[in-house]
């Protein structure tokens, strides 16, 4: 295959790795984060020009109060501490997803992020925050019908939250399990998929490499 454009990944396995390694499914998430930062820098280094990280699901409200808040407050450290990292890196920020649930201070801090680091062009790290699939669809349908404008693949591709964006050529899940949960559903038409047995916090560069270098 040709060097990918555009990753994507499902990072599950964060909670199981915290409860065998430190009895915590939040510190099982905090080292998850630092696979986060070693994956973009060698996304970059492999000159890949989208990432699209599956950070917060639409299934995840359903998880205890706590966890979403520890989730939540990674999320707003992460774009406090690294807003200036992204600059210096070429990084631009794109969120997809309904970002209406989360607490006012972070939509801010996303629509901030989005807006200081537009300019950039050596990576497009796109997060999947409160992002559903299904309803993306069924949004861009209800878009095209407002509009009275033709239903057809490019109309829906012009009103999904990708818009503009290469699919996929390639999706990752960690975690030892396999499906799409819910995640670019549309995008991932052609891509080619693969199920890691590791979870999130273990993922090494090294495997990553192995994929994308296939
Ligand atoms: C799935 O693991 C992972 C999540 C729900 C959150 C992913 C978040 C991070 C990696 C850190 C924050 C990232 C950014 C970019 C700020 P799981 O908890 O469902 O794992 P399990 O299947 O073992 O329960």
């Amino acid at each position: 295959m040709n060097s990918p454009k555009h990753v994507a990944i499902i990072m599950d396995g964060n909670g199981r790795w915290g409860i065998e390694n430190k009895k915590s499914r939040n510190l099982g998430h905090k080292a998850g984060l630092k696979t986060v930062e070693k994956i973009i820098k060698s996304t970059i280094k492999n000159k890949i020009k989208y990432l699209t990280l599956y950070a917060f699901s639409t299934e995840n409200w359903k998880r205890p109060y706590l966890e979403i808040k520890f989730l939540l407050n990674l999320l707003e450290s992460f774009l406090n501490d690294k807003l200036n990292e992204l600059n210096k890196n070429g990084i631009k920020l794109k969120i997809i997803g309904n970002i209406k649930k989360f607490p006012k201070n972070i939509q801010s801090n996303l629509k901030n992020a989005q807006k200081k680091t537009n300019k950039n062009k050596n990576l497009q790290l796109i997060l999947a925050l409160n992002y559903g699939s299904k309803s993306e669809i069924v949004n861009a349908i209800k878009l095209i019908k407002n509009k009275k404008i033709k239903i057809n693949e490019k109309s829906i591709d012009r009103f999904l939250y990708t818009k503009g964006i290469p699919n996929p050529d390639i999706l990752i899940r960690t975690g030892n399990t396999n499906r799409l949960s819910n995640f670019l559903l549309w995008q991932l038409a052609y891509s080619e998929i693969f199920f890691e047995k590791k979870l999130w916090p273990e993922f090494s560069i090294k495997d990553y490499n192995r994929i994308i270098k296939i």
